[in-house]
């Protein structure tokens, strides 16, 4: 989903590097394709590998007509999340119980976690977040096709953009569906942003949305080798606990936990944090060979 966001600064780079100038990319091509395509495969394939989740009986056709009426022929900048609700209400899942994960500024260490729905639910998962993901689409009212294939704005181009609104109403539709436990990703190492911003997509759509019964989860996770710029007690993520209390909702909050550490070790094995693990499981007598300097030496 806000993958576009990560998609459109790749693309800048990208043509930045190209000493082109950065521009922001039109409507994907094939869009209509890409989207139809992608709803027969969730409905007959990729739906079957998400064992918690529940098939949509959909047409298709007619939910790319509903998702194609909704910005089609409009200025890109002028619709708002209403403009997607007949889509979202013949689109929407119901949630497996307790599998519901919302994530900011942490998209990847978030999905890696929650496996496809092997763990955790993300957006992504459902068919809403499946059909519009990494993809770009905004309307035109001069162009026959409806759509602006060369330029599409970006979010902070105006405030009710078509795509932007779109994530806006299928994270407020993902929340409304959560039920019991759901869990919050964060990234309490990030470079001058806060962890938890009460303008991100969670505090203006998602958490105003859960339901009265929901309890969060807040799994705050930490760069290896720091900086810990932000924890469960200090920085922005106390205005976020603060936020949750105010909803009445049930919270708990937690430091690097385990898992999402040990997943962070796949990629940096060496660090500091995953060092440890290994010094744990090697036996007392043993100690850890030095496989680097072994094999340049050797
Ligand atoms: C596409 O968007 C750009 C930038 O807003 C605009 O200049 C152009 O006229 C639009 N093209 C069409 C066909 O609407
Ligand atoms: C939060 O606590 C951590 C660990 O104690 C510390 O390193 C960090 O500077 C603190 N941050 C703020 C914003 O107080």
């Amino acid at each position: 989903m806000r993958t576009i966001t990560t998609l459109l600064s790749l693309l800048v780079m990208t043509s930045f590097m190209h000493d082109v100038i950065s521009d922001n990319p039109g409507t994907t091509p094939h869009l209509s394709e890409i989207f139809v395509g992608r709803c027969w495969d969730y409905n007959l394939i990729k739906y079957k590998t998400l064992m918690t989740m529940t098939n949509v009986d959909v047409d298709c056709e007619a939910l790319w007509n509903a998702f194609f009426k909704s910005f089609s022929f409009q200025a890109p900048c002028s619709l708002s999340m209403q403009n997607y609700q007949e889509f979202m209400d013949m689109a929407r899942q119901d949630l497996p119980v307790n599998k519901a994960m919302f994530w900011s500024g942490t998209y990847v260490i978030a999905h890696e976690y929650a496996q496809d729905s092997g763990r955790y639910v993300t957006l992504e998962d459902t068919l809403i977040g499946y059909l519009a993901n990494s993809i770009v689409w905004c309307g035109s009212a001069s162009d026959p096709s409806g759509m602006n294939s060369s330029r599409c704005p970006s979010w902070t181009d105006c405030p009710l953009e078509a795509s932007e609104s779109f994530w806006a109403s299928a994270s407020a539709t993902f929340a409304k569906s959560a039920k019991g436990v759901v869990t919050l990703v964060l990234d309490g190492s990030r470079d001058g942003k806060p962890a938890y911003s009460r303008q991100s997509f969670f505090a203006k759509h998602e958490l105003p949305n859960l339901d009265d019964s929901v309890q969060v989860v807040v799994l705050v996770t930490h760069a290896l080798g720091g900086p810990a710029r932000e924890t469960c007690t200090n920085g922005s993520i106390v205005d976020l606990l603060g936020d949750i209390r105010n909803r009445n909702l049930q919270f708990k909050c937690i430091d690097d936990p385990p898992a999402i550490v040990h997943l962070l070790c796949a990629d940096d094995p060496e660090a500091r944090e995953c060092k440890l693990v290994k010094r744990h499981l090697a036996p007392d007598s043993v100690k850890p060979a030095n496989d680097l300097t072994f094999l340049i030496n050797g």
